[in-house]
């Protein structure tokens, strides 16, 4: 994958992560996340007014810790990089009005990013290789899609979600079962040592559809917790639950997978975190004899690590965005 020459300065803050990093070529210098999980979670979910406050308050201190942990200043920079679609418009506004000002006063290009772009380019940072094409499954708090990638650039969703996304199925069940916020983590911990067959729980659509369908399970589980009561073992239900989602985010992966015959499947977005869905999916890969690669957790919950790569992509091949350029709360992923 070509990339830009110089240091990339990277925003992202287009959900509940303030986050800045420094990018030279594939290697990142620093990235930066301030999470604002402490400020939502009594809420149980992201509330887009009290984000966008937070995302003011940390963005600054965030791009100069980012300076400071990669030992560059802000003259050495050469270019930034924003998520600027989709996402949460007010969030998104903060990092966009932070890389115009960095950009204007400092001259330099400025390059607007898709934040799944930003995901589905994450296997790449610090100079990994993926096959082409691969079998991306993106999963977090808002997307749960099977992408064919078949070069940088080229994308096409081939099956998605037709209601929650997996990682808002963990949030919200988790808030069920009283455990904390994001509810993804806090299942798995509960979940250690827990019974995954103990409770029978729906897996969404059935046959060889591509799609997926998590509302099932969030009113199953309602169901379940208004049933047991005080006698539901919560280590088994975490357990049950993340099986639930585990089991049907692999097995569609690798249908998908083999029906597109891919040379790979890469594993992306905050739900990538899942230390059972990583284990579950390089099997399925193994058995399929493919490659599997899914990044770093610090580099799975939104980072601008990612951001700055998938920027330094397309300012290599000369894009570049004006000091009009737009926040987007929807926006298709773009393909070349
Ligand atoms: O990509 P991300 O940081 O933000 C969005 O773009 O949505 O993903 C956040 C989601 C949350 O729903 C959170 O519960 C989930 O990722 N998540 C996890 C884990 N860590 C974060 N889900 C399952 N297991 C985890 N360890
Ligand atoms: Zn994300």
């Amino acid at each position: 994958m070509k990339l830009f020459s110089g240091a990339v300065l990277g925003l992202e803050t287009s959900c509940d992560e303030t986050s800045a990093a420094v990018l030279v070529g594939s290697q990142l210098l620093s990235n930066v996340i301030s999470s604002q999980a402490d400020i939502h979670e009594k809420w149980g979910g992201v509330v887009p007014e009290a984000a966008a406050r937070a995302h003011v308050e940390a963005v600054l201190p965030v791009i100069d810790q980012a300076l400071s942990d990669a030992s560059v200043q802000l003259a050495d920079i050469s270019a930034v990089a924003v998520t600027n679609r989709p996402g949460l418009v007010g969030a998104l506004s903060v990092g966009v009005s932070a890389a115009k000002a960095l950009a204007f006063v400092n001259r330099l290009p400025l390059i607007g990013v898709h934040h799944l772009e930003g995901h589905l380019l994450s296997p790449f940072v610090n100079g990994n290789a993926v096959p082409f094409p691969h079998m991306a499954l993106i999963a977090s708090g808002g997307h749960t899609e099977l992408c064919l990638v078949a070069a940088p650039g080229k994308y096409e969703i081939v099956g998605q979600t037709i209601d929650d996304a997996a990682g808002e199925a963990f949030d919200k069940t988790a808030r069920l079962l009283g455990l904390g916020y994001p509810g993804g983590r806090a299942i798995q911990e509960a979940a250690q040592g827990g019974n995954p067959t103990r409770y029978s729980l729906p897996r969404g659509l059935s046959g060889d559809t591509l799609n997926f369908s998590f509302s099932g399970l969030k009113t199953a589980v309602l169901r379940l917790v208004e049933k047991e009561g005080g006698q539901l073992d919560v280590r088994d239900a975490a357990a049950s639950i993340q099986e639930a989602i585990v089991s049907v985010l692999a097995d569609r992966t690798a249908l998908a997978a083999e029906t597109c015959a891919t040379e790979g499947i890469t594993l992306v977005g905050g739900v990538a975190a899942n230390l059972a869905l990583r284990a579950r999916l390089q099997h399925k890969a193994g058995q399929l004899g493919l490659p599997f690669v899914t990044p770093p957790l610090d580099l799975c919950t939104d980072n601008a690590g990612m951001i700055s790569l998938a920027g330094s992509r397309r300012l290599a091949l000369g894009q570049r965005d004006g000091l009009d350029l737009e926040t987007l709360p929807n926006a298709p992923l773009p393909t070349e």
